[in-house]
């Protein structure tokens, strides 16, 4: 009872306040409750694994950030991926920790797409305030030169040249010539191990979240979370977001009620839906879909489910921590599953997914066809062999095992 008065003290309190800013308070109950601690942030090497790792290669103006008081939008890409940096941090307006995977003759235009947003794009101070850049290549396909970060600034863009990024195809990249496969996990993890905060985002960079969602979070977490000691320290929790498409010719829906109308009209699809169903689709999806909220302007969670029995190829995407496990780094792209080990932990560590209720992630706009000729089949069979022999044993021995967890 108590407590419940107390909640509608601190919602009457918060409602005047600009959704955009964080509250005082909030920020004590997050600094009181989350044992975190602030890291360094300054650019360095390192090799790791068969990997040379520019770790802040470009630091972002925003600077040192205390780990408890924001989200860090973690993700990996090639430079063929930079046209989405700043569709997404106009919607995210936080940080993003971005590993570039750049082997060889591939670091060059990288490093002119980086360039080019940085010096020239209308959205550049975005890209200046809020992105971390990091780089990494296989050591024996070293790049010809790599300058140092300061030298590589001093370089003047040519904006009226062709956006580096633009119209490249994948035949066209180093990679695709050397018959490299592209290290996703390894770029997961040097992005979320770089993130100044505790709570990350952990996407894929074409996935566009709802405006608002940082300071909505951290409100919610603080009001919603941190008071239940059974969320905060019996098994842990994560805030997964719904996922949906648009068609290329349509606006970004920007609130659930634009979404919901988008969904009735045909012009926004859940995500996926027609590649992998099972994949995207969780618990509830339908009910979400159609359920009338009141509370259009704070987060709540909806409904909550285990990544278990019907759910087991579910792969949401969510906001979580940078104490989760990690990525599996001898897992690729190519090999497909390559999310599966991570996935298997938290079954086993007793995970529980809270879905959101007001927030979403959509897809840059583009309603999605696989084309099945980019996997690849040998590398499926090798992720197979290496899934059902080595990597499961080790999972077993790191984790332990559980009735209902199953590596698939
Ligand atoms: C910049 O690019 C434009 C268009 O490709 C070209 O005409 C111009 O010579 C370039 N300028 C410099 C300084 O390289
Ligand atoms: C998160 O950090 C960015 C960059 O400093 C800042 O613009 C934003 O307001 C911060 N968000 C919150 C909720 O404090
Ligand atoms: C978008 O394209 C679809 C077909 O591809 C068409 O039916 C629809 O009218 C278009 N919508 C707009 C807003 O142009
Ligand atoms: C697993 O989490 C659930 C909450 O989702 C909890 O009720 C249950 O006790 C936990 N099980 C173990 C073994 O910790």
């Amino acid at each position: 009872m108590y407590r419940f008065l107390f909640r509608m003290i601190v919602i009457v309190f918060l409602a005047p306040v600009d959704s955009n800013k964080i509250h005082k308070w909030t920020l004590k109950q997050l600094e009181a409750n989350i044992n975190c601690q602030d890291k360094v942030y300054k650019s360095s090497e390192r090799v790791s694994r068969d990997y040379w790792v520019l770790e802040n290669y470009i630091l972002a103006d925003h600077g040192p950030l205390p780990c408890y008081a924001n989200v860090t939008y973690t993700t990996h890409s090639d430079y063929r991926y930079l046209d989405n940096v700043v569709p997404l941090l106009d919607r995210w307006r936080s940080p993003l920790s971005l590993a570039i995977y750049a082997p060889g003759e591939d670091f060059e235009p990288t490093l002119r797409s980086i360039l080019y947003l940085l010096q020239c794009h209308p959205g550049r101070h975005l890209v200046r305030e809020l992105a971390s850049f990091h780089l990494f290549f296989d050591v024996l396909l070293m790049p010809k030169v790599v300058p140092t970060a300061k030298v590589a600034l001093s370089r003047q863009a040519n904006c009226s040249a062709p956006v580096p990024y633009a119209n490249v195809r994948k035949m066209d990249l180093y990679r695709s010539r050397m018959k490299l496969n592209y290290p996703v996990n390894m770029g997961r993890n040097i992005a979320r191990d770089a993130s100044l905060t505790y709570f990350v985002l952990a996407s894929d960079i074409e996935l566009y979240p709802s405006p608002g969602l940082v300071p909505a979070y951290l409100r919610f977490f603080s009001l919603s979370v941190i008071p239940n000691p059974e969320l905060l320290y019996t098994s842990p929790v994560v805030h997964v977001l719904r996922i949906f498409e648009v068609m290329s010719n349509v606006s970004i829906p920007n609130t659930k009620p634009e979404l919901q109308s988008m969904l009735y009209s045909g012009k926004a699809v859940p995500f996926h839906l027609k590649i992998c169903d099972v994949c995207h689709t969780g618990p509830k999806l339908m009910e979400w879909i159609n359920a009338v909220d009141m509370d259009t302007e704070n987060l709540n969670v909806f409904n909550e489910g285990k990544r278990m029995w019907d759910y087991e190829l579910w792969e949401p995407v969510f906001i979580g921590t940078i104490r989760d496990p990690p990525y599996d780094e001898r897992l690729s792209w190519e090999g497909q599953r390559d999310k599966m080990t991570q996935a298997y932990a938290m079954c086993i560590l007793n995970y529980t997914f809270h879905i959101l209720d007001n927030a979403f992630l959509v897809h840059k706009p583009g309603i999605k066809h696989l084309k099945w000729d980019e996997l690849d089949d040998t590398q499926i069979e090798k992720t197979d062999g290496l899934m059902n022999g080595r990597i499961f044993k080790e999972l077993e021995i790191t984790y332990g095992t559980r009735s209902g967890c199953l590596i698939l």
